[in-house]
């Protein structure tokens, strides 16, 4: 590795953030949502997660739902001989996360993705199975082993008041939701809630799905980026996790993107620049629906 990467590393490294049973992570991680889709595209998607992992990048986000697998199948061939320095997280979906059902989404999760352990295993969304069941049998994975600890994707403060009220619903480790510049919604209630319970937010969409209008043409931005000669999107990135509450997990399927990406943590926003992005894209002043994708 070059002496370049291993001064990125350092700063992907340097910054962190701490899941609810004290496990520290670095703020950024690896999305993986459509890899593994195009064929073409596995040896660099696969070239693309290994240079995450070399950046310090180890938290790697997938779902039984992308690809209907095939993403966790391309996450483990990535990390084949490198399971110890990888943090794998996997998402069920809302129908299977009860009973036998669970067990059999987590097996297969297991199963493409060629490990005998899911770091993390999140409730993908909300659907009609009752928390109650989700959590009983989370736990029961816990305990036998298949999972190290669980969480939940894309519930808002009520639903997780909820969730903590359950027996042993204290136990969810954090919550995945939409969070980058364009939409600041959480800020407004979800964040500041998870703050008191000392539950960092995983960000997804951290880039707002690669930019377009929203953050790719702001002139705030891009003022800001070349000021401190990076991109406009490393800007943005940096912003996410500069709290300290947030793991931001940008997908992208491409090398140089990822060391892009990684460059992020080396960024340490003044309060001057702050305020321009606030002004740019104001904090929500109301109670905002979540958003989702
Ligand atoms: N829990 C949930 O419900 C949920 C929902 C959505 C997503 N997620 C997770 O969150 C992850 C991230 O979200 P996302 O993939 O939707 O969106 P994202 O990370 O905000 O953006 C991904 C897009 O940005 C591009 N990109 C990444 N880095 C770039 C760079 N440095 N320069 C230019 N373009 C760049 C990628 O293209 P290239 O590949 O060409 O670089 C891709 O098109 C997902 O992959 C998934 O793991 C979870």
């Amino acid at each position: 590795m070059s002496s370049t990467s291993n001064t990125i590393k350092e700063y992907v490294q340097a910054c962190t953030v701490t899941l609810r049973d004290g496990t520290v992570l670095p703020s950024l991680g690896q999305g993986t949502w459509h890899m593994g889709d195009d064929s073409g595209l596995r040896q660099q998607e696969i070239e693309a997660l290994r240079t995450g992992l070399d950046c310090g990048m180890t938290v790697i986000d997938t779902a039984e739902m992308y690809g209907g697998g095939k993403a966790e199948e391309l996450v483990g061939e990535a990390v084949k001989g490198r399971r110890e320095e990888a943090f794998l997280v996997s998402k069920v979906l809302p129908n299977n996360a009860g009973g036998k059902k669970l067990e059999e989404a987590c097996e297969g999760s297991l199963s493409r993705l060629g490990v005998d352990q899911l770091d993390l295993y999140l409730l993908h969304w909300r659907g009609s199975i009752p928390l109650k069941e989700t959590v009983r049998d989370m736990e029961k994975l816990k305990a036998d082993g298949k999972i190290k600890r669980w969480g939940v994707s894309n519930l808002d403060v009520r639903d997780m008041k909820e969730l903590l009220s359950l027996e042993h619903g204290n136990n969810a480790v954090c919550d995945q939701v939409l969070y980058h510049l364009a939409s600041r919604g959480i800020e407004f209630d979800l964040m500041p809630w998870m703050k008191e319970q000392q539950m960092p937010v995983i960000a997804y969409c951290p880039l707002d799905q690669g930019g377009g209008r929203t953050l790719g043409e702001s002139r705030t931005l891009q003022e800001i980026a070349e000021r401190r000669s990076m991109t406009p999107l490393q800007i943005a990135l940096a912003w996410t996790i500069q709290s300290g509450m947030v793991l931001s997990i940008p997908k992208t399927s491409n090398p140089a993107h990822v060391r892009e990406n990684a460059g992020a943590a080396s960024v340490t926003l003044a309060n001057e620049e702050l305020e321009m992005l606030d002004r740019a894209f104001p904090k929500p002043q109301t109670k905002q629906p979540l958003d989702i994708v």
